[in-house]
């Protein structure tokens, strides 16, 4: 019976051994450790057995398995350490590794930031069409038919048939072709805030061929520069900080009167003047009053009525955001992400 058990357990740890040095994952290693040395293993079950023997044979039995446990417990000791240094070893316990969050893109959230000042004040936003008839955006605006911006090389003319009214169909220029089709959507009291995509031919570290302007139209009785001067000031306050202000500077616009650039608080030196500025204003946008005839476009009567209108880039807006590095506008659109991840 001694001498049956010996031989069992003999052939037990040679087969367990040979397994061991097979195994070829942690899992495969306990589930071999269970099958032999687990309450219901094949060496558990034997060693119960000399519990029945003399206690001589007990002693020197109790030897042997004594060291075969030890010999395997080092066996398989040594077979988990090699298994853990393996590659394609995963430690279940370590912290992961977070996925990149996206976000928007610059401009969206430019201009939702601008929709959100803007409706603040009672401006509506409105999102009037970037493929245009000529009508909307030069005629009705009081452009005479041989102004230079109906050149070929200032603005993108569709090939399509011409519309029998409005002309031929071009690339909207600008934000201002939103203004008649409001004046014909609704009537007085308006206060429109159009967001659009516009075209040109330019391309350089400050301008970019298709780029996004904001337009401001507000008409009512009573309307005047002191209204439209508020309105930039509030705007400029909202979006860059308490201390930017703007500056109006005469110019000409052919749908305003009078006309205006508008210049705001230079952000890089404070309006003292630097390299940028020179002398403490940047341009940002044009303004003024809305000219007569493209009130009577809209159907407005321009002797009851009066109303302002600005224009304005959102790329060169948000360019001048104190802690922004974006020192070319082309760069706003290049999937950059060391650009896209500043804000
Ligand atoms: N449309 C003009 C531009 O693109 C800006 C402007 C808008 C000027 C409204 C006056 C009034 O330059």
């Amino acid at each position: 019976m001694a001498i049956n058990i010996q031989e069992t357990l003999v052939g037990l740890r040679s087969e367990f051994t040979a397994q061991i040095v097979e195994t070829e994952s942690l899992q495969e290693l306990e589930n071999l450790r269970v099958s032999y040395l687990g309450r219901n293993g094949k060496l558990t079950l034997l060693i119960k057995e000399i519990g029945d023997l003399p206690p001589e044979m007990k002693k020197k039995l109790g030897i042997l398995i004594n060291e075969t446990k030890s010999t395997l417990h080092g066996l398989m000791a040594a077979k988990k350490n090699e298994l853990l240094k393996k590659d394609d070893w995963f430690d279940y316990s370590m912290p992961g590794k977070e996925a990149e969050r996206g976000h928007l893109h610059l401009i969206t959230k430019a201009i939702n930031e601008i929709t959100q000042i803007f409706n603040q004040i009672g401006f509506v936003r409105m999102r009037y069409p970037e493929v245009e008839w000529d009508w909307f955006a030069f005629t009705a605006l009081n452009f005479p038919q041989n102004h230079p911006a109906r050149d070929d090389w200032e603005t993108f003319f569709l090939e399509e048939k011409s519309h029998s009214k409005y002309g031929k169909m071009l690339l909207s220029p600008h934000t201002s072709s939103g203004q008649v089709r409001e004046m014909k959507r609704t009537k007085p009291p308006i206060r429109m805030l159009n967001i659009a995509k516009n075209y040109r031919r330019e391309l350089d570290a400050s301008h970019v061929v298709m780029l996004h302007q904001f337009e401001g139209l507000v008409i009512d009785k009573g309307v005047n520069i002191t209204h439209l001067k508020g309105t930039l000031d509030y705007f400029v306050k909202q979006f860059y900080g308490p201390k930017i202000k703007t500056r109006l500077r005469p110019h000409n616009f052919k749908f305003t009167e009078p006309s205006f650039e508008v210049d705001v608080t230079c952000m890089i030196c404070g309006g003292k003047g630097c390299k940028v500025c020179k002398e403490g204003w940047l341009e940002q946008a044009g303004a003024g009053m809305v000219h007569p005839n493209v009130l009577k476009s809209g159907g407005i009567d321009p002797k009851v009525y009066s109303g302002f209108a600005f224009g304005w880039g959102v790329e060169r807006a948000y360019m001048m955001k104190p802690g922004l590095k974006l020192p070319d506008i082309r760069l706003i659109y290049q999937t950059d992400l060391r650009i896209l991840k500043q804000l």
